[in-house]
């Protein structure tokens, strides 16, 4: 049995949408952006996936570092990094972006998703979910970056989705605004 390392280190859950892609996705060399203090790498590594998770938020990098090291999690890596560099250099079988592409400078996000499908290996899979800012529902929080609708669907023309919408959802104030949700396959 899997012990839940989520709670024994205070992390919220993985992400719902983390979960439901486990069960399409075989373990595979994987990219957690955004990964925060690991909820969704920890999870990951317990389900045999091998991560590496990046952030540029140093103290979260060294939060999941700990947690890494007590517990032994040998396929899990964390590095401080910045997305917006758009270099990411290796090629994963699945990369998962969740709630994190809104926090991108605008100016990069167009080359983030670029190097995010570059690296992406042929039939890996892609997870993004990110806020919106739309005609029905204007985003009532100020993020740098939200997408319109079909954006993402526009960007990732070619890949197989395996699930997409832009569902309304709400914040944890209550707000409610859209999210596009997206877990595309790269062409073989
Ligand atoms: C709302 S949290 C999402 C965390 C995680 N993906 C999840 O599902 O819980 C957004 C994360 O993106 C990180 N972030 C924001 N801008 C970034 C950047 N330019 N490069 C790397 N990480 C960034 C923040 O430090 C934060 O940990």
């Amino acid at each position: 049995m899997i012990v839940d390392l989520n709670s024994r280190y205070g992390l919220n859950p993985a992400h719902s949408e983390v979960v439901e892609a486990c069960k399409v996705i075989e373990p595979c060399d994987t990219l957690d952006m955004g990964c925060s203090n690991g909820r969704n790498a920890v999870y990951l590594g317990q389900h045999g996936f091998n991560v590496t998770a990046i952030d540029v938020n140093p103290g979260a990098i060294n939060m999941l570092q700990s947690i890494i090291d007590e517990q032994g999690l040998e396929n899990v890596k964390a590095q401080v990094y910045d997305i917006n560099n758009a270099s990411l250099g290796e090629h994963y079988g699945f990369i998962s972006c969740t709630v994190t592409l809104m926090f991108i400078d605008p100016s990069r996000v167009e080359a983030v998703i670029a190097d995010m499908q570059n690296s992406t290996a042929a039939g890996g899979y892609n997870l993004i979910v990110c806020a919106m800012n739309t005609e029905q529902h204007p985003c009532p929080a100020p993020f740098p970056f939200t997408l319109k609708a079909g954006q993402l669907s526009e960007a990732y023309k070619g890949w197989e989705m395996i699930k997409y919408n832009e569902d309304v959802g709400t914040m944890h104030n209550g707000a409610k605004l859209q999210f596009a949700t997206m877990l595309a396959k790269k062409p073989v």
